[in-house]
């Protein structure tokens, strides 16, 4: 008898073929298995054992909270990434990780959190003079600049020439896109270290801390205090040594969350504009709820709250996390062994019809309705492991949304975005036109 019990699943020709897919088209290909063999399946390259993929919400419960003990991050993406930006919290596992995140968790308090709504909202009211009218554009490069730039202003309170910031956005994203492309061609690992690519990526990875150390150095030794993120990350100390992070720890932890800050949340806003411009009544009817809301009343507002978790629910732009399990461990009937990777396929449960009512329809009205989510609804994941910056990702985007709505017309285009699964879920030529209106609210 055979000593686990996987789910069903591809043999390793099957596996072979549909990983094949997977690079064409992974959304559609993870969908189509879930189709064929439930839930949870599992598939095999024939040497590291078998890989478990599930949108069912217990099972995802169970590893990031319920037995969250027993499951790490896996290396795919932490090595791949870390090598760039450094061992921090979204690099890191075990002891090391939750020492760090209990130093920085304060940072991103509701109440910290609620100090930053003034200078969000200033940064988002400049960017909203910038934004080009009256032509068709390409929203996501324009809401990535925003998230990067909200970043920059509220957390690190940075004050650099705009060519160095550039220089750093535009790093931050190459190397990005690097680790993409190194994920997705295991194969040509080698040829990425051989070539130098990887050498170069480092070089740039380098650049970035170079500038940031400046930045940090001089903050030091200056005596101002901003009440800012990088003064946090300063003045924390840890609880058993009392003392503070290395110079090396404030940069691997500024640069992540660079990279973890802007990028998901340009994505969200991306597709929650996308959405609205094809859904011209619920535009109206967002703006018709909230006129004349103060700061503090748009954060948390039911209504923007609602459109932007039925635009994440639809486009989670996590659409996919996974860990990797210590021990031995069994649910509901599958058992498998330690070292065994389990692939979370946000995406697929956010669309499934046994928990989603027109799973493809947009309707933040059942975001109203008093009905528990959580258990089925993970655009932030879940457990100790839950997004830090959720909380600031909501306010920003409650933030833009009211700004925007009240100051523009989005209209929506011929041209079809596409989804490009890659590290999240990212917007592809969406094509808008954005008009100023007449009267503002
Ligand atoms: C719409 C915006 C955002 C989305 C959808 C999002 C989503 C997520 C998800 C799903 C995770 C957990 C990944 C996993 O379990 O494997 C995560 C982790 C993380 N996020 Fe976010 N995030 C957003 C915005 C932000 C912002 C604004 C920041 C910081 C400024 C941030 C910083 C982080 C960090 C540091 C982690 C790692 C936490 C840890 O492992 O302890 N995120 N995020």
């Amino acid at each position: 008898m055979a000593r686990y019990q996987y789910p069903p699943g591809y043999n390793f020709f099957g596996t072979y073929r549909r990983a094949l897919q997977v690079v064409r088209s992974p959304l559609e290909t993870l969908m189509e298995s879930v189709e064929r063999f439930g839930e949870s399946y599992s598939v095999t390259d024939g040497i590291s054992g078998r890989m478990i993929l599930t949108q069912n919400p217990e099972f995802i419960d169970y590893v990031l909270r319920k037995n969250q003990k027993n499951y790490y991050k896996s290396r795919m993406v932490t090595e791949k990434l870390g090598r760039f930006i450094g061992n921090g919290l979204l690099t890191s596992n075990g002891p090391y990780w939750l020492r760090q995140r209990r130093l920085i968790q304060p940072g991103f308090h509701p109440q910290k959190v609620k100090e930053l709504y003034g200078i969000m909202n200033e940064t988002i009211g400049r960017f909203l003079t910038t934004l080009p009218t009256g032509q068709q554009v390409d929203v996501y490069p324009l809401m990535n600049r925003l998230a990067f730039d909200v970043v920059v202003n509220t957390l690190f309170n940075i004050n650099l020439p705009s060519a160095t910031i550039a220089e750093l956005s535009r790093i931050i994203s190459e190397i990005q896109e690097f680790v993409i492309t190194d994920i997705r061609q295991p194969y040509n690992s080698w040829w990425f270290e051989w070539s130098g690519r990887v050498r170069e990526n480092k070089a740039k990875a380098e650049r970035a801390r170079d500038i940031l150390r400046g930045v940090v150095i001089e903050r030091k030794a200056g005596k101002a205090k901003y009440n800012d993120l990088l003064d946090m990350l300063l003045d924390a100390r840890y609880e058993d040594t009392g003392e503070g992070m290395t110079e090396e720890q404030i940069l691997d932890e500024i640069l992540i969350l660079f990279i973890a800050g802007h990028e998901t949340t340009g994505n969200a806003l991306t597709w929650t504009l996308y959405l609205l411009a094809n859904h011209p009544a619920e535009l109206e009817s967002l703006r018709l709820d909230t006129v004349n809301l103060s700061i503090a009343d748009t954060v948390g507002h039911p209504k923007l709250t609602a459109v932007i978790n039925e635009s994440m629910r639809l486009y989670p732009p996590a659409w996919v996390s996974d860990r990797v399990s210590l021990e031995d461990d069994s649910f509901n009937g599958f058992s498998y062994p330690g070292g065994t990777i389990i692939a979370l396929f946000y995406f697929g449960l956010h669309r499934s019809a046994n928990y989603w009512e027109d799973p493809l329809m947009f309707r933040p009205e059942r975001f109203l309705k008093e009905k528990e989510r959580s258990r089925i609804f993970f655009p932030f994941g879940g457990g100790p492991r839950l997004c830090i910056g959720n909380n600031f990702a909501m306010a920003e985007m409650a933030l833009f949304l009211k700004s925007f709505v009240h100051q523009f017309d989005v209209q929506a285009t011929p041209i079809q975005p596409k989804m490009r699964a890659l590290i999240t879920l990212r917007p592809e030529r969406v094509m808008l036109t954005i008009n100023r209106r007449e009267f503002k609210g």
